[in-house]
């Protein structure tokens, strides 16, 4: 008997089955960063009874972009065109989370506004590439948030959920996963902070807990999620103590009483599979956080099985095959073959490697 498909409840949010589609950038916005009709048709392929997608990470400011072409929720202008996605998301009788994202340091001067440097807790610089419109740029030498800085990066993540909410997303994830602003404040190796956001785990917490507790006061606390990506290295990230840093972290957002934890399990460097690891991140944090935990990072169907089967996770998501299959569940359910990806294609363009993968059954599309 599949634990897949049997139904689960994370927070507010009821699922049919447990095949969530993960966060993934694709750039393909239109001009404005706003969500574009072919956007719309991609989540609509990718929409199923009982689904949960997560979106695209999406910038609550212009400071937040570290890729250009991605669709966002700073301005009000883009709230029609993310009703859309979810209304055409909702028709299919699938949920729709909006993740809120700030690259934080993973930006270059030619993708902020005004030419500025990048913002970061300190002057550390990440290893890596953005995209600027013009192509890719190596992460520049990021600026120190002054305090004064902090809260209206707050606000922003708040006013994004508002946004979010208005255009008829079912909730909102926190992108605290990957290395951006929440994860550099979060762990040490990007934080030399001396105020009260930086040194110890709580204050190099207070950030992310702002942010959340932000979005909570727009949304409820059972429509947030939380990602994290604990010991994940990908943007040159590093704590000196990651048991008791996400041991904290997940305390907290426990207490807050959250929809749900999403974990990035670190057997993935970026988008690869570095090693065949057992889930560790996902089975160190379940005692510490009583609430629906969605894992992710390198699953198939039988490794999902294996992972909620031990009781470790909830629900597991699902990236590469996700862009490649727009009918993944279905393949799952029926052990049918998947269709191999094209990282080609992953970020930016237009409908090819986006909307032109087969369903398994054309009729059915
Ligand atoms: C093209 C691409 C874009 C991604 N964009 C995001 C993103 O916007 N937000 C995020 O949290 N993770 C992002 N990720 C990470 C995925 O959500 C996922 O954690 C990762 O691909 C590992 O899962 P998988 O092995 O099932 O692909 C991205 C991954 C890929 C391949």
């Amino acid at each position: 008997m599949s634990k897949l498909f049997t139904p689960l409840r994370a927070g507010a949010l009821s699922l049919g089955h447990r095949v969530v589609m993960a966060p993934l950038t694709r750039m393909r916005a239109e001009p404005g960063d706003r969500p574009s009709a072919l956007m719309r048709e991609y989540y609509t392929q990718r929409a199923a009874k009982g689904g949960l997608i997560v979106s695209e990470a999406t910038p609550i400011s212009r400071q937040g972009y570290g890729y250009a072409g991605a669709p966002g929720i700073y301005d009000d202008a883009q709230i029609e065109g993310w009703r859309a996605v979810t209304d055409a998301v909702h028709a299919k009788g699938a949920q729709i989370v909006l993740q809120l994202w700030h690259v934080g340091r993973q930006s270059h001067p030619d993708i902020q506004p005004g030419g500025a440097a990048p913002v970061a807790p300190s002057a550390i610089a990440a290893e890596g590439y953005g995209y600027a419109t013009h192509g890719p740029v190596p992460f520049s030498m990021p600026r120190a948030l002054e305090r004064h800085e902090i809260p209206p990066i707050i606000a922003a993540f708040g006013a994004g959920a508002a946004r979010a909410k208005a255009a008829g997303f079912d909730g909102v994830e926190i992108h605290g996963a990957n290395g951006y602003l929440p994860d550099q404040f979060l762990q040490d190796g990007t934080n030399r902070r001396t105020d009260d956001y930086g040194g110890p785990i709580e204050n190099r917490a207070r950030f992310l807990l702002e942010a959340t507790q932000a979005a909570i006061e727009a949304f409820g606390a059972d429509r947030v999620g939380v990602r994290l990506s604990p010991s994940g290295t990908y943007g040159s990230m590093s704590d000196s103590n990651p048991q008791a840093t996400f041991g904290y972290v997940a305390r907290q957002l426990d207490a807050l009483g959250i929809a749900y934890l999403h974990v990035v399990e670190p057997r993935i460097k970026g988008t690869q599979l570095i090693a065949e690891a057992e889930p560790v991140a996902v089975r160190y944090l379940r005692p510490l956080f009583g609430g629906t935990i969605i894992a992710a990072g390198g699953f198939d169907g039988a490794g999902a099985e294996a992972l909620l089967e031990a009781r470790d996770a909830d629900a597991v998501a699902f990236g590469r095959a996700f862009i490649a299959n727009p009918d993944l569940p279905e393949r799952l359910r029926l052990g049918l073959p998947l269709n191999p990806y094209d990282r080609a294609t992953f970020y930016g363009g237009d409908a090819r490697g986006y909307t032109d993968y087969p369903f398994h059954d054309r009729a059915a599309a």
